[in-house]
């Protein structure tokens, strides 16, 4: 209603985002991936535009449509989400890692389909690396907010994460609560303590978060 009066929160600011699973292959019809909807990364990129920012959207594999005024970029595997992330970086201002990274992936993706066998087989994996970590530890890192879906000790887990990956915020959610739903329930850990949110919509927790992340941007260069 009063479009004309919304404060632009992020105006002047570039905003580099994750969103959705990733997929590791394992063979040419085959691989490893999670149930990640991608919902919730394409809230927030949808939040930041309405706050005004310039948004590229790292996206693994989903089913939803590109937000409108967000330039998308679809990934497949991790390694492939890295590529694009650094690429889209210079000149962020803010890195959101809302992508739900598989943490490991087949050493080697085999050449052929994998034929079965009476006997059982195994599949080497090797770790991925940490994008957020590696954002947020680099060189003229932006501000950067990670995402945690725990299944048990959410404030244990969120602050250890928090501060391994040398975050000024991370968003922490219980997966019953919110992994491939439309609603979610979470809290925002910060350097001044946890401010949980009131369960919503997707959208709604988005702007929220938004907001939050927009009132902890130290000022300047827009
Ligand atoms: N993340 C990332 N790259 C990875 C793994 C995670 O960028 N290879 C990011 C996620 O996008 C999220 C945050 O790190 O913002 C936390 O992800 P999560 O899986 O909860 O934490 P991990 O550090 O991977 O620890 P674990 O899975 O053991 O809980
Ligand atoms: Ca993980």
């Amino acid at each position: 209603v009063c479009a004309f009066f919304t404060p632009k929160r992020l105006a002047g600011r570039k905003v580099v985002i994750t969103a959705g699973p990733t997929f590791e292959a394992i063979d040419p019809v085959r691989g490893i991936t999670n149930s990640s909807s991608g919902k919730m990364g394409y809230a927030i990129a949808t939040a930041c535009v309405r706050a005004g920012a310039e948004v590229v959207l790292v996206s693994g594999p989903v089913m939803l449509p590109a937000p409108l005024g967000v330039r998308r970029v679809s990934v497949s595997s991790a390694l492939q989400m890295r590529d694009a992330v650094f690429a889209a970086l210079p000149g962020a201002d803010v890195f959101i890692g809302v992508a739900a990274v598989a943490d490991y992936r087949p050493v080697q993706a085999a050449e052929h389909k994998i034929k079965k066998s009476g006997a059982s087989i195994s599949i080497d994996l090797t770790p991925n690396p940490d994008i957020l970590a590696e954002v947020a530890g680099g060189p003229n890192a932006p501000f950067c907010v990670g995402f945690a879906a725990e299944s048990r000790d959410l404030d244990g887990y969120a602050e250890g994460k928090r501060r391994s990956k040398r975050l000024p915020l991370l968003v922490g959610n219980l997966v019953a609560d919110g992994l491939g739903g439309d609603d979610n329930t979470v809290i925002l850990y910060d350097d001044a303590g946890k401010h949980p949110l009131p369960r919503a919509a997707k959208p709604v927790i988005a702007e929220r978060i938004v907001e939050h992340l927009a009132s902890l941007l130290p000022a300047g260069a827009g």
